[in-house]
């Protein structure tokens, strides 16, 4: 019955475990409507937004949903901010069982509190479960569960028109077996926490950049389209590497034609004018070896509603951006994503040689004009349905 059960889910792609005909299996997902919130009875002190370091800081609530082959989805839990208690042989800690979300809650202009385009994440955490064969769950229902978090702990999201609350949601196997198996029992888990800036409101510091093709973050047919734990413990030694060789950050190369994929954690961009003399902007493809960013989405469609250059995703090797560097084509390079928005690249250090990118030198207009546009719209100084305000 289980193989059953899990062939039509996959048939179906359906949260399982299924109600099919008189055989009643556990609810299919959790529902915001069920979510049982326990206060905390004390109150931790906020700090000081000016001083915020980024993941050190949680809130005094998090957010719990257990699941269970056999019991299905549990009803979701607002508890005081808690260690959790695991089973040591839970599949995340041993296999990796594990996935995870980063998105913020901003505080508007109008001390009205935004999420920005949520679903994108909702939707890149459910792919992430569906390839860790993870129970799935409706995406809204998660979305207004994590609302209800930040509602619960609305104080904690910083008065500051340049912090903002940090929102992790996490996935884990928890079954308490060695065996490589699919896990009987998986916990979802929320916790948030207040950041700072990545930089101050419009001064940007260009990042150096480590480009070593002996180093591989994410291959085709492997797993770096999904927000998967198992995708960044492993980067940590590169990134010592970078840090060792005076650089701040790794550009991610893969294969033959050592093909840019990503900058650290964040997608990569390049702005320039290419052989034919067009302006264009130009991104890596999700090809699978790409993390489908939400900024990166979001720098996307700005740019095509613009219209005002030509907007590209496809694959660049390091021998066309060298060539075009040599040319004086390369206008800007930064990467995106939710931490920073944008981060400008001063510098690549490739094959022992190191190559200026004249990205400040050129502003970098596009890559401000499109961290104004951002912040704008999730401080609620534009308007926008990409960030409809939640409290
Ligand atoms: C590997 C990787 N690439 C890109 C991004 C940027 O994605 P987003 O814009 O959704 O933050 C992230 C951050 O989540 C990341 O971890």
């Amino acid at each position: 019955m289980a193989a059953l059960r899990t062939a039509l889910c996959r048939r179906f792609s359906q949260p399982y475990p299924l109600t099919l005909g008189s055989l009643r299996f556990a609810s299919s997902s959790f529902k915001a409507s069920d979510l049982k919130i326990d206060r905390s009875s004390v109150t931790k002190p906020k700090p000081d937004p000016s001083n915020l370091v980024f993941g050190k800081q949680f809130t005094d609530h998090m957010l719990t949903i257990y699941w269970s082959e056999k019991g299905g989805w549990e009803a979701p839990h607002i508890k005081p901010f808690q260690n959790l208690s695991l089973h040591p042989a839970a599949s995340s800690l041993h296999y990796s069982i594990e996935l995870f979300e980063g998105m913020k809650a901003f505080r508007g202009v109008d001390n009205h509190i935004r999420f920005f385009r949520p679903m994108h994440n909702m939707q890149r955490m459910y792919r992430s479960a569906e390839r860790s064969c993870l129970p799935l769950f409706d995406k809204a229902e998660l979305l207004e569960c994590i609302r209800k978090l930040v509602e619960v702990d609305q104080e904690w999201v910083p008065y500051s028109l340049d912090a903002s609350l940090y929102i992790r949601p996490t996935f884990i196997g928890i079954e308490p077996s060695l065996g490589v198996s699919r896990a009987g029992h998986a916990l979802l888990f929320v916790i948030v926490g207040p950041v700072g800036p990545y930089f101050t409101t419009g001064t940007f510091n260009p990042v150096s950049l480590l480009a070593d093709p002996g180093f591989v973050r994410a291959w085709r047919g492997g797993v770096g389209e999904y927000k998967m734990g198992g995708n960044y413990g492993p980067t940590i030694a590169v990134q010592n590497e970078a840090l060792k060789q005076g650089c701040q950050q790794v550009l991610w190369l893969y294969g033959d034609k050592e093909e840019i994929t990503e900058v650290g954690t964040m997608n990569l961009f390049i702005y320039w004018t290419t052989k034919d003399g067009e302006k264009e902007l130009l991104t890596p493809p999700l090809d699978g070896i790409i993390l489908p960013g939400v900024t990166r989405q979001s720098l996307l469609d700005l740019a095509r509603e613009w219209g005002e250059f030509k907007v590209t995703e496809r694959t660049m090797g390091m021998k066309e951006l060298l060539e075009a560097l040599d040319a004086g084509r390369v206008l800007e390079v930064f990467g995106s994503g939710t931490a920073c928005v944008v981060c400008p690249v001063g510098s690549l250090l490739y094959k022992g040689q190191t190559y200026q990118i004249p990205t400040m030198k050129n502003g970098p207009d596009l890559a401000k004009r499109f961290f104004k546009e951002l912040t704008d719209i999730q401080y609620g100084r534009k308007q926008s349905d990409w960030a409809p305000f939640i409290v």
